[in-house]
């Protein structure tokens, strides 16, 4: 994990925090008032972005990382090398930056296990004055996925 200043981020990368930013205010969040917005980029260079979808039936909420997946999989694509991540409450914004909860890790590590590069995962206060950059791995130690059930992950690539 490394702490990055925005003035040093790629204007890619750049353009990929905006995007996540554009999707937050999209959140449906009558339960939490928390907005999440994530925004992933496809090896060739597709963004797919979504904000967290709540549900009265709580456990049924989908997150924005999950979202963005089924996003960027419903264009057929399912290879990614980075994804941006930003988050708030209604009434307050955290100093630090948002963090993927632990079923996004799993679900963002299934897609990175397809890819020769692990993902790197962007994330953000919504100051945008706080950017910390962290590899899937880095995230998600020693992670169970594709691989350990045998899959010849090549085959798991396109749709
Ligand atoms: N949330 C996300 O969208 N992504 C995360 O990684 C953490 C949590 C959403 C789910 C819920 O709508 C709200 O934030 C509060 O948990």
């Amino acid at each position: 994990m490394h702490e990055i200043k925005l003035r040093d981020l790629l204007s890619k990368d750049k353009q990929l925090i905006e995007e996540a930013e554009r999707v937050m205010s999209y959140a449906y969040n009558p339960y939490s008032n928390f907005f999440v917005g994530a925004a992933l980029r496809t090896n060739d260079g597709q963004v797919f972005s979504s904000a967290n979808v709540e549900n009265s039936a709580y456990g049924s909420t989908i997150c924005a990382e999950r979202g963005a997946i089924m996003h960027a999989n419903a264009h057929g694509q399912r290879l990614y090398e980075k994804l941006a991540l930003i988050g708030k409450g209604k009434d307050f914004e955290s100093e630090d930056v948002i963090t993927p909860c632990g079923s996004c890790r799993q679900m963002l590590y299934e897609f990175s296990s397809l890819n020769d590069k692990p993902l790197e995962i962007i994330m953000c206060n919504t100051r945008i004055d706080k950017i910390k950059i962290a590899t899937i791995d880095e995230l998600l130690s020693m992670a169970f996925g594709p691989k350990e059930l045998g899959f010849d992950i090549e085959k798991l690539r396109n749709p």
